[in-house]
């Protein structure tokens, strides 16, 4: 049975750099479904790009506006919504209860080399270190907190099809 609670709706959670925003992006397309990627609500809304939310007000404040964003996306039905990568540290049982969780996992190889080319501002100070000491703490809090793994180490295709098909296995066929 799945939970009434879940209305169509499906996250992607995982490390910054296995390529949330852009495979759900693509999921969305692909199941006409509504796309919502909670960082770039939280800038519109803060009218603060997210590094000038973690300079200027810290962390904790970060943490505090993307629960808000999420339970705010979660009362929605039939969207795909990509999480930061840090979302899944205070919002797994939220996530889980209101959504189809899909945790995008990707090699760490290919994270370090995506996170290093695009500069971001969470481990810009040795990426390769932060980006590892992130992959041992929130590893299992991704495992535990999902419904179901789909890796991301071929195409992009790839990921968007497993997912697609993932998606309709467990929520049946019908388009609204
Ligand atoms: C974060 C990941 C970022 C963003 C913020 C914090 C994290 O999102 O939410 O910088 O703690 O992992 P992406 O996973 O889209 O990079």
């Amino acid at each position: 049975m799945i939970p009434a609670k879940k209305r169509g709706n499906l996250v992607l959670t995982g490390m910054p750099g296995s390529g949330k925003s852009t495979v759900s992006r693509r999921v969305a397309k692909a199941l006409n479904r509504e796309w919502y990627d909670a960082d770039a609500m939280i800038e519109r809304e803060a009218g603060l790009a997210i590094n000038e939310i973690f300079e200027r007000f810290g962390e904790e404040h970060f943490r505090a506006l993307e629960t808000k964003c999420l339970i705010k996306l979660l009362r929605r039905e039939n969207t795909v919504i990509a999480t930061g990568g840090g979302a899944i540290l205070n919002n797994a049982g939220l996530l889980k209860k209101n959504a189809l969780v899909v945790y995008l996992e990707r090699d760490l190889e290919g994270i370090i080399s995506t996170m290093k080319a695009e500069k971001r501002p969470l481990v810009k100070d040795d990426p390769e270190r932060r980006i590892r000491e992130l992959y041992e703490k929130r590893k299992s809090l991704y495992e535990n907190g999902c419904d179901m793994i789909i890796t991301n180490n071929g195409s992009l295709n790839d990921a968007v099809t497993k997912i697609t098909e993932a998606y309709y296995a467990y929520f049946g066929n019908q388009r609204p």
